[in-house]
């Protein structure tokens, strides 16, 4: 059974600049919900209600944000603007939030080892709220999730990206056990140009067994000199199994300009009844 999803929010944002200079990218808004809301939501529709979070310095809007905002909450009580806190106020009855700092930017894998003390010894869900996953039915963790509890090893999301853009990713290569789940066999970060084993790129979704933790902290640095996610999975899936799985949704890169605008944009078609904003 899995509780529990991390989120390494420790990163500057720096593709954000100015915006991220005094904020954290975390809390950009998509029409009026922070990413990292929808990132809450989405473990919440999985199942999960423990929140654990890897920050850094600057990051305190994210720990108030998932706290009651006494003064805002009392000036607005008995008011039609008490409406709009409705979702958050939910979010905060039924999860708990715990937080962490990351003191030294070492890559994801460093990030995720910092949360351990957040997690300790059981399988759990990591989330990156830059890469927001929106779909019709059941949201791509729950989809992983399920998986989990089927095959009960990590789980890795993956999307199929155009060939020019898989040095933008970790690219697995796999053997598919059924449509669409691949036991992987190959794991890459950011492969330089004709080095991608398949245009299989992991997305910002994971489900882990914990002994990630023991397997990281002999990780040696990667790409870019930094601890690397993706090559720690790699030692994992030689030891024993993990699955990548083609998940069924739309995702949008957050983390880049073009695919924030596309999110916003989407969002206010599609998610949001004119009447609320
Ligand atoms: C991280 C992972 C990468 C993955 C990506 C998904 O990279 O290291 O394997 O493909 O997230 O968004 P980042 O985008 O943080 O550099």
């Amino acid at each position: 059974m899995i509780r529990k999803c991390l989120f390494p929010v420790a990163g500057y944002g720096t593709r954000f600049l100015p915006a991220t200079k005094s904020m954290p990218k975390e809390m950009l808004p998509i029409v009026n919900k922070p990413l990292v809301h929808y990132g809450v939501e989405e473990a919440m529709g999985a199942g999960l209600t423990e929140m654990a979070f890897v920050t850094g310095r600057g990051k305190r809007a994210i720990a108030d944000y998932f706290d009651i905002s006494y003064e805002l909450e009392h000036q607005i009580q008995g008011t039609g603007k008490e409406a709009y806190l409705k979702g958050i106020r939910s979010i905060l009855e039924k999860c708990t939030f715990s937080f962490t700092r990351q003191r030294e930017m070492k890559g994801l894998g460093h990030a995720i080892l910092a949360g351990e003390t957040l997690i300790g010894n059981e399988p759990f869900a990591v989330l990156l709220s830059d890469d927001l996953c929106l779909n019709n039915g059941e949201a791509v963790l729950a989809q992983m999730v399920s998986l989990f509890r089927r095959h009960q090893c990590s789980v890795i999301a993956i999307q199929e990206v155009p060939a020019e853009e898989t040095e933008k990713y970790g690219v697995i290569a796999g053997t598919e056990i059924e449509p669409g789940v691949y036991e992987v066999t190959d794991m890459i970060e950011k492969p330089s140009k004709g080095k991608a084993p398949s245009n299989l790129a992991i997305i910002g979704r994971y489900v882990l067994t914990p002994d990630i933790f023991d397997i990281l902290r002999v990780t040696a640095p990667g790409k870019n000199g930094e601890i690397q996610l993706t090559d720690a999975l790699l030692a994992q899936a030689k030891r024993g199994r993990v699955l990548a799985y083609k998940f069924q949704g739309r995702r949008f890169d957050c983390g880049s300009i073009d695919g924030f605008v596309e999110a916003t944009n989407y969002c206010y078609q599609h998610l949001y009844p004119k009447e609320r904003l």
